[in-house]
């Protein structure tokens, strides 16, 4: 094995003796089961990490990241997350997490090309088109920008909504709350874009809001 990445074993080694120091069952519970109660979706841009961002332990939150925290229809991967904390987990909270300064939004702002990717941010760009007038109204790059990072959460808090896995969740009367939040590189808070939708009803009322 190359001795590169000799460190992150030295690091690893370290940490579990550290956590282990502090709970001795630690591990053994987590091997045991996990019993998260939230879902994170988020992007996997290397300075937005779900756990130390609401510093939660292993076991707490259930993940997904891709470029952009896209949720598409037909993804199976994402859907297939969705479904096992939906239903197998029983998380009671699903969060979108979008990030201020994201270069998923940024490139599909833009017209270069970027290779494969490029059918990815087509998502991304539809979110643009949905709501062209207000961004084309902005008038400064970076608050419309700022401003497209959030609408892109608010579109995929919707699509997480209106997925089947979410809806017979609802519709069987398990308690499930999906919410919108847009994390900023620059302090390290996180915003709620106050778009938490806990009912299909609630769902239905905030489509027509949109
Ligand atoms: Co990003």
């Amino acid at each position: 094995m190359s001795n590169d990445l000799e460190d992150l074993f030295a690091k690893n080694r370290e940490w579990a003796a550290k956590v282990t120091k502090e709970d001795p069952e630690f591990f053994s519970t987590l091997s045991k089961q996990q019993k998260p109660e939230y879902l994170w979706i988020g992007c996997a841009d290397s300075r937005v990490p779900a756990n130390q961002i609401v510093d939660l332990l292993p076991g707490e939150v259930f993940v997904h990241r891709n470029i952009a925290n896209v949720v598409v229809h037909t993804d199976l991967n994402c859907l297939s997350v969705i479904q096992f904390a939906v239903d197998v987990l029983k998380v009671k909270h699903i969060m979108v997490v979008g990030h201020y300064g994201c270069g998923g939004i940024k490139a599909a702002m833009g017209t270069e090309e970027h290779g494969m990717i490029d059918n990815w941010l087509r998502h991304i760009k539809d979110v643009y088109r949905l709501h062209r007038d207000e961004l084309d109204a902005i008038s400064d790059m970076h608050t419309r920008f700022d401003r497209m990072c959030e609408l892109n959460v608010v579109e995929q808090v919707a699509n997480v909504c209106q997925s089947s896995i979410v809806q017979n969740a609802w519709r069987t009367g398990q308690e499930l709350h999906v919410h919108g939040w847009c994390y900023s590189i620059d302090n390290g808070h996180i915003t709620d874009l106050k778009r938490t939708v806990s009912s299909a009803e609630e769902c239905a009322q905030q489509m027509l809001n949109m």
